[in-house]
C-alpha cells in the first residue's frame, strides 16, 4: 500500500531532524566535555592544582579537538542531504558551531531507548537519486535529544564495526561464518555463476556484510531504515573513493571505564577497503525502508517478493521484531524453495520494555528455533559464537554476547 502524504511529511520531519542532530554534534558534544572543565573550578583549589598536575585540562582540551574532527566529518555526511529527495531542507543554522558553549543547559528530552522510525520509502540508494517529496512547512527548529545524539554517536561505532581496520575481529567472528555457510550452501554452483543467486541483508546497518557478498559474486541487496545507517552507509559507498580517507574519534564521549588517555583518543579511519572496487558487474544494491512493509507484502507487482530470494542473511537482526512470528513468516515466504536463512545473532528484544506501546514478542532462543521449525525450516549448523557488538576493545568494560548460529532451508 502506498504511504500516504500525511505519512510522508512524518518521515520528512523526520529525516530533517536527523540532520539537525548530525550538524548539532560539535555544540552537543563540546557542551557535555565543557560540564566537565566547570566542574573542576567548583573544586577546592587544591584539588584543581592536583587535576592541573595529571594534565586533566589539558586533555579535555584534547577531547574537544577530537569532537571537532568528528563533527567535520559528520558534517561531510550531511553536506547534501537532498539526494534523499528535493525538499529535504534542514536548518542549516545550526551547522558548523565548533565553539565551546558555556551556558548551554541541555534538554534531556523523552526518554524513549526502544523507539524506531519507520519510513516508507522503497528507493535503493546505490546510485544518486531523489523521489517525491511533499513540503513539511514552518516548523519549529528542532532541538536533537539525548536519544538521538546516542543513536548518532552509535553510529560512529558502527563505522569501526564495517569499515574499519580495527573492526576485523569483530567483522570476521560475526559476517565470515555466515559467508561461509552461504558459500558451502550453494557449493554446487561455480563462482562465476553466483551472479544469478540473489542475496537478501535485511537490517544491513552500514552495509558491510551485503558489500562482502556482492564482492564473492552474489546478487546482494541490503535493506535498512535508519536513516542515520542509510545517511552514513551512502556516504561510505558512494563518496569515499580512498582507503584510510576518514579519520575520527569514537570512543572520546565517555569518560567511564577508559583505561588510559590513548584509549580514548585514539583515531580510527575509514575504509580499509575501497567500497567502489566491486568487480564490473557487480549487483549490489540498498533499499531503504522497513522490511516487513517492503517484503511483506506482495504490493507492486513490478517487485514481486514472494519465492525470490535464494538466501537470506540476518546478523543481529531478527531480535528488531515487534512480531517474530510475521518476521519468520515473511523470510520464508520470499525464499525460493530449497532457499537458505543464516542467522547470527543475540536476542536483545529491542521492544521489550518499549514506551510507544508497541507490541513485543519476546521468544527464547528455544522458542524462536521451534517457531522456524513450524514455519517450514530445516534447521543446521547450530552452534553458539562469542562476539562482541560496537565494543570498544581497549575499553575496561565489555559485552560479548553468546550469539546464536543456524543455517535454515526452507523445506
Ligand atoms: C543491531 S543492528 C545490526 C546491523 C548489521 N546487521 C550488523 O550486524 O552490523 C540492526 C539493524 O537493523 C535495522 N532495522 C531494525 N528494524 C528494521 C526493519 N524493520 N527494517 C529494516 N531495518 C531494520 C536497524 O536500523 C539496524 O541498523
Amino acid at each position: 500500500m502506498a504511504p500516504d502524504l500525511s505519512e510522508i511529511d512524518e518521515e520528512e520531519i523526520h529525516f530533517s531532524n536527523i540532520v539537525t542532530t548530525f550538524r548539532n554534534y560539535a555544540r552537543y558534544s563540546l557542551t557535555a566535555n565543557n560540564r566537565r572543565r566547570k566542574d573542576i573550578y567548583r573544586l577546592p583549589k587544591a584539588d584543581q592544582d592536583v587535576l592541573e598536575q595529571l594534565g586533566y585540562k589539558q586533555k579535555l582540551d584534547e577531547v574537544d579537538n577530537a569532537i571537532r574532527v568528528n563533527a567535520e566529518f559528520l558534517g561531510q555526511i550531511v553536506a547534501n542531504p537532498e539526494i534523499f529527495g528535493p525538499d529535504q531542507a534542514v536548518e542549516e543554522d545550526e551547522e558548523d558551531d565548533t565553539r565551546v558553549l558555556h551556558d548551554h543547559a541541555e534538554d534531556p528530552g523523552p526518554s524513549h531507548s526502544h523507539s524506531h522510525s519507520h519510513p516508507h520509502t522503497r528507493s535503493s540508494h546505490t546510485h544518486d537519486h531523489s523521489h517525491e517529496a511533499h513540503s513539511p512547512g514552518q516548523r519549529k527548529k528542532y532541538k536533537p535529544t539525548d536519544f538521538d545524539m546516542d543513536k548518532l554517536r552509535s553510529t560512529l561505532k558502527q563505522f569501526v564495526r564495517d569499515w574499519s581496520e580495527e573492526g576485523t575481529e569483530e567483522r570476521e567472528a560475526c559476517y565470515t561464518p555466515m559467508k561461509d555457510a552461504l558459500v558451502n550452501h550453494f557449493s554446487n554452483i561455480p563462482a562465476e555463476e553466483r551472479g544469478r543467486l540473489r542475496v537478501l541483508v535485511p537490517g544491513a546497518g552500514l552495509g558491510r556484510l551485503a558489500y562482502d557478498i556482492a564482492k564473492m559474486g552474489f546478487a546482494c541487496q541490503g535493506n535498512e531504515f535508519s536513516h542515520y545507517m542509510l545517511l552514513a552507509s551512502y556516504f561510505i559507498l558512494n563518496r569515499t573513493d580512498s582507503i584510510g580517507k576518514h579519520t575520527f574519534y569514537p570512543y572520546v564521549h565517555s569518560f567511564s571505564n577508559v583505561p588510559s588517555r590513548s584509549a580514548m583518543l585514539r583515531a580510527v579511519s575509514i575504509p580499509d577497503v575501497l567500497p567502489s572496487d566491486l568487480p564490473s558487474g557487480s549487483n549490489f544494491s540498498l533499499v531503504a525502508g522497513d522490511f516487513e512493509e517492503i517484503y511483506g507484502a506482495d504490493s507492486d507487482p513490478a517487485e514481486p517478493q514472494s519465492g525470490q530470494w535464494d538466501a537470506i542473511l540476518t546478523c543481529f537482526f531478527i531480535d528488531t521484531a515487534k512480531n517474530i512470528v510475521n518476521y519468520l513468516r515473511v523470510i520464508h515466504r520470499i525464499l525460493a524453495p530449497g532457499g537458505v536463512w543464516i542467522n547470527l545473532g543475540p536476542l536483545l528484544w529491542h521492544f521489550e520494555n518499549n514506551n510507544t506501546n508497541d507490541l513485543s514478542v519476546e521468544l527464547d532462543l528455544e522458542e524462536v528455533k521451534a517457531l522456524a521449525r513450524t514455519i517450514g525450516f530445516e534447521l543446521s549448523n547450530e552452534k553458539t559464537i562469542d562476539t562482541t557488538y560496537t565494543s570498544n576493545p581497549q575499553g575496561m568494560l565489555g559485552y560479548v554476547y553468546n550469539a546464536a548460529f543456524w543455517t535454515a532451508t526452507k523445506i
